[in-house]
């Protein structure tokens, strides 16, 4: 037997999953972590039940040690031995005779370290204003670290409750899912015993402790308490966490219809932390840049980012804690409908954000790698914890929240709604399968749910839909297959059931159509000539449209009746068409051309993230021609807003100076736009009340781009005395921006000397990746250290920091042969995918690369 990836099953599949002979019930769990060894001694006390005669337990324990193991039931007491198996990453715990069926006790004591790779029970430090180093303790458990700090079954479908006791110093904060019952002076001398109250059952990927001199703000009322906890010093970035996080909170109880299944909620910024944020059940970690932030001087950027992260996690309460995935293949459920849950309650909380409209943009980003060939559907596969960390990415994120939005505004949104309501109500505190949701659905709805989703659930890829007026002038004849960006010639005879909005402007007016295609090919009728016709209205179908000529020319004649969001569609659509070599790249330009009046930032970014592509391939002689064609295109829109934001704009287009600003000041070479960003830099920085919340990041990645090495020691500087999270990411990545390539240089040696956290070490590495002046020399970086980097930093983060070899048109050759001898450790299709990425940008620049500057210049 095989799996989809050609290995054999039967070594991969059954070793990952431990028998079911004894399953869990209740945990009693007591720690005591050593915050100046960096180790940590438990006890476990296990509520357990053995379901059929066995004389051995078999459980997960990764780096630990076992002390002692017995079981107990009433007057019987066995002692027993534990072997522990690290390729496995299991513990069997042997015992003289077997257990009979029935309930026991099991009891191990065991000691484990707080390691540095932010997974597990790991330690994470910080240093206050004078330069003191103070270390915290925390945990990290997704996907299959619980295993790390306690032996357990580190498997989401054997839930059970928790019952936490952290003993710790007396001036220690300890945090744990639940709210603390009592804290009482240890027999331990300067020591406290915190008992937590039991928790609901759960998975134990879902367990939490927290140590250390954390501070917690009052809390607020969200239906439950809820706090904002942080290192000392930072209580004047709370305030923004809190009112997004009790309004998100008590949105959800609403929507879901069910209450609150936790005692209280406590959101907790973590100096070093692998990913954005982790949903543990009353108890959710962040990165500091995800939670803290000064509501004042933060870009709508930064507060949207905070705004989407708190919502997102506490949507996991209900979707993912209460109710969880019986098994890793279903982990896209959990994260994206987490992920849609996000951006209904951020768009509810400021509905001028326009949440929707800007998802268009992770939309776009999903649909980037799903045209590939080396894509994979939605739910695939999993054995190992390798394979369940490669599910964390936009396939699992963005394109299911796609689908998920695109059924959701098929069915109707309360239809919906109702569905997911049964559905959680159904499997409360159990574990459920996406089978089990369209269920709920189809009871909801009476609509064949399932049919639809399985063929955009289980299928790779996604549709391009060609559209044609029909020779009467009156109807649309329509075809699907699937979209790649490198094409092959094979034939592909995938279908997918696509609801399908349409609107168009007929002899009657404006009309709107409704419309499953399941098959090839349908004509559309449209009751009357059209003048125009636009498909994907509303712009939330996970497919892309292809026009021909004088269909597209129809549309873009009338660019004015499109939504915003269509017109991100349009633009990204057809980019995505040049570089798939459907469509020629003049074209794309002269579209790019009649943009210039756009006044909507995602419609801009659709355009950017084009000439952003161009500026990655095209050739340095080139680039002055290049450069000159974004001026023509963003200059006037900019001039148009000038540098002063208005009294009466909107949060959206003062974002919108700041990001075409930008764009200028860096590869749009313009040298009015540098001078002036110096300048207004310079007045800022003397009188920061006067600054531009959104142009400040603009002008500091300007004066990067074009700065000098006392530019880069500045901004060093800033970036070690920063006073919020945003302000030091902002400096610390502009260090990525510069153009200098020893300066360039500098920012990757901090990547590894311990200036930088791990947390973003990878992420700095990517943008050196990315930056045209010193990709080749962040390459030769990166492979030098290759084995020094995979030993320190997090796991989750390599395959990010790789993503930056798209860049690499050059040597194309080297990077394949690089992966094929290091694939090891990244898991999942991610290495085929960069790969192939690479392939894409050089046949690009192959075929369009080279006559870039002509192309331009003859229009
Ligand atoms: N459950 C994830 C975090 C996670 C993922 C931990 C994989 C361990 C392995 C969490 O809910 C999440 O999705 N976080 C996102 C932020 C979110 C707003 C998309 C993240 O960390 O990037
Ligand atoms: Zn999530």
């Amino acid at each position: 037997m095989f799996d989809q990836e050609g290995a054999p099953l039967a070594e991969s599949g059954s070793d990952f999953r431990l028998p079911k002979t004894v399953t869990p019930r209740r945990y009693q769990l007591r720690l005591i972590p050593d915050l100046t060894q960096f180790t940590f001694a438990g006890e476990e006390s296990v509520a357990i039940v053995v379901n059929s005669p066995t004389a051995e337990i078999v459980l997960n324990a990764l780096e630990l040690e076992i002390d002692r193991v017995s079981v107990e039931r009433g007057k019987t007491s066995l002692n027993g031995r534990a072997e522990l198996d690290p390729k496995k990453e299991r513990v069997v715990l042997r015992f003289e005779r077997a257990l009979e069926t029935g309930e026991w006790r099991l009891k191990v004591a065991f000691r484990g370290i707080l390691n540095d790779k932010l997974h597990g029970f790991y330690r994470s430090q910080y240093q206050d204003a004078a330069g003191k180093t103070h270390t915290a303790a925390t945990t990290q458990f997704e996907s299959t670290d619980a295993r790390r700090a306690f032996p357990c079954w580190d498997e989401p479908e054997l839930k059970a409750s928790y019952r936490v006791t952290l003993v710790v110093d007396q001036d220690l904060t300890a945090i744990s899912n639940a709210h603390a019952e009592s804290a009482k002076p240890s027999a331990i001398k300067g020591k406290k015993e915190v008992v937590f109250a039991e928790t609901m059952v759960m998975s134990t990927y879902l367990v939490a402790f927290i140590v250390g001199e954390f501070e917690a703000t009052a809390p607020v009322d969200a239906g439950t308490p809820l706090r904002v906890v942080h290192v000392p010093g930072k209580d004047n970035l709370t305030s923004f966490a809190k009112e997004i996080g009790a309004f998100s909170l008590k949105y959800f109880a609403n929507y879901y219809g069910l209450p609150y299944p936790g005692d209280k909620v406590d959101l907790i910024a973590i100096p070093d932390f692998a990913s954005g944020a982790m949903e543990n059940l009353g108890a959710i970690t962040f990165r500091e840049t995800a939670l803290l932030v000064d509501e004042k001087t933060a870009s709508r950027a930064e507060l949207e980012r905070v705004a989407d992260v708190v919502s997102h996690e506490n949507a996991h309460m209900w979707f993912g804690d209460l109710v969880t995935m019986t098994w890793w293949n279903g982990i896209w459920l959990n994260e994206a409908f987490a992920t849609f849950m996000e951006m209904l309650a951020v768009d509810k909380w400021k509905p001028h954000w326009r949440r929707w409209d800007s998802f268009s943009v992770s939309r776009a980003a999903a649909m980037a790698i799903d045209g590939l060939k080396s894509t994979r559907p939605i739910e695939f596969t999993v054995n190992s914890p390798e394979d369940a960390r490669a599910m964390f990415d936009v396939l699992t994120y963005e394109k299911g929240a796609s689908v998920l939005r695109m059924l959701e505004q098929y069915m109707g949104e309360e239809e919906f709604r109702k569905g997911i309501a049964a559905y959680l109500k159904k499997h409360e505190y159990a574990n459920a399968e996406t089978t089990d949701l369209w269920d709920a659905l189809e009871e909801s709805s009476r609509q064949p749910v399932r049919r639809m989703m399985d063929s955009w659930i289980f299928q790779p890829g996604f549709p391009i839909l060609r559209a044609e007026a029909g020779s009467d002038g009156k109807s649309l004849k329509l075809s699907q297959r699937r979209f790649f960006l490198l094409p092959d010639g094979t034939e592909n005879d995938q279908l997918w059931h696509v609801p399908l909005m349409i609107r168009a402007k007929t002899q009657r007016g404006i009309i709107t159509k409704k419309i499953v295609l399941s098959e090839r090919e349908t004509t559309v009728a449209l009751d009357g000539k059209f003048e125009w016709a636009l498909l994907n209205e509303g712009g939330h179908g996970f497919y892309r449209v292809n026009y021909n000529p004088a269909l597209l020319q129809s549309i873009t004649h009338n660019l004015a009746a499109l939504k915003p969001i269509e017109r991100f569609g349009l633009v990204n659509d057809t980019w995505a068409a040049t570089v798939a070599g459907l469509s020629p790249l003049p074209e794309f330009l002269k579209m790019a051309r009649l943009l210039t009046g756009e006044t909507d930032i995602n419609a801009w970014r659709a355009l950017l993230g084009a000439f952003n592509y161009l500026d990655m391939i095209v050739g340095d002689s080139d680039r002055p021609a290049l450069a000159a064609e974004v001026r023509k295109i963003v200059g006037p829109a900019f001039a148009k807003l000038g540098w002063e934001p208005q009294a009466a704009e909107d949060e959206l287009t003062r974002q919108l100076r700041g990001v075409l600003a930008a764009t200028l000041g860096s590869y749009g070479e313009d040298a009015e736009v540098r001078a002036k960003a110096k300048q207004l830099y310079s007045l800022w920085d003397d009188d920061p009340s006067k600054a531009d919340r959104d142009i400040a990041p603009a002008l500091v990645s300007i004066l990067a781009y074009s700065g000098d090495a006392g530019r880069y020691e500045e901004f060093k500087k800033k970036f070690k005395s920063a006073r919020t999270p945003q302000e030091e990411q902002r400096y610390l990545f502009a260090l990525a921006n510069f153009r200098d390539k020893a300066l360039l240089r500098r920012t990757a040696d901090m990547s590894l000397d311990g200036e930088v956290r791990t947390q973003n070490a990878p992420y700095l590495m990517n943008s050196l990746l990315l930056n045209t002046s010193g990709r080749y020399e962040a390459w030769d970086y990166i492979r030098s250290h290759w084995e020094e980097m995979t030993r320190k930093y997090p796991d989750n983060a390599l395959p990010r920091m790789c993503e930056g070899v798209v860049s690499l048109i050059d040597r194309e050759d080297e990077v394949k042969k690089f992966f094929q001898e290091h694939r090891v450790r990244l898991g999942g299709k991610i290495i085929d995918q960069h790969l192939e990425r690479l392939a894409i940008a050089v046949n690009f620049s192959r075929r369009e690369g080279k006559h870039l500057a002509s192309t331009l210049k003859a229009r």
